[in-house]
């Protein structure tokens, strides 16, 4: 008798990321007709036919529903997963959601990092800009953690430079900031659970196999 498979679970960090995740799988054939309702307040979503689960949830989140199991596979930021630091492998790059990761702040702010000047950071990821400072710079800097609207920080007072995301950088423009140094590329990734990627590892990598073969 054929064993029953079981669900595959999806972690898709909300927001831009989701629908273009969602475009993706959909290209694959890999579909969830009930997550494209906006309107919907429900927070998991299964196609009963291929035995598959999908959740929205934070993007922070992401790799730690992927660590611990209780989603197989997640859809997040390389800022995120690099932020994050959890334990999981990180199996494509799915080329979309590219930007970049980089020091910013006024114009004024480029002497202070070209002296190791002890200056204050702001972030939404103070573990990349430590690692950032700390271990490529080798400058000591105050990092000050924030949760949003990081360009505040060298605006209002609170911070010399930014560690921030920048995809068109129109946001800095308007506010009178600009990329300083850059501190890595970004781009969406596809993250798997250590012990699924051992225990389902053929139904993971055919879905893998079939997504590079689309974004190449
Ligand atoms: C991100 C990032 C920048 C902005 C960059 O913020 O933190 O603020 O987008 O985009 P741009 O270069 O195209 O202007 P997000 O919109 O995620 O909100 P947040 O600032 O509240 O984190």
């Amino acid at each position: 008798m054929k064993e029953e498979l079981r669900y595959l679970t999806f972690a898709l960090g909300k927001g831009r990321l989701a629908d273009k995740t969602l475009e993706l799988l959909e290209s694959i054939d890999i579909t969830c007709e009930e997550m494209k309702d906006k309107n919907s307040r429900r927070l998991i979503f299964v196609n009963e036919e291929l035995k598959l689960k999908f959740f929205l949830a934070k993007n922070p989140d992401v790799p730690t529903y992927v660590e611990y199991g209780a989603a197989d596979i997640g859809v997040v930021g390389s800022d995120i997963i690099r932020e994050e630091n959890r334990r999981v492998y990180e199996v494509l790059d799915l080329g979309f959601g590219k930007c970049r990761m980089c020091v910013c702040g006024r114009p004024e702010a480029r002497e202070l990092l070209q002296h190791h000047e002890m200056i204050r950071v702001a972030s939404k990821y103070p573990n990349i800009a430590k690692d950032y400072f700390y271990n490529r710079k080798h400058q000591t800097v105050d990092i000050i953690k924030l949760n949003g609207s990081v360009e505040l920080g060298p605006i209002v007072g609170l911070s010399d430079v930014i560690v921030d995301i920048v995809e068109t950088g129109s946001t800095l423009r308007e506010n009178g900031l600009g990329v300083l140094e850059e501190v890595c590329p970004i781009s969406a990734r596809m993250i798997v659970n250590q012990v699924s990627m051992q225990m389902e590892a053929e139904r993971i990598k055919k879905i893998i196999g079939m997504l590079r073969e689309k974004i190449s």
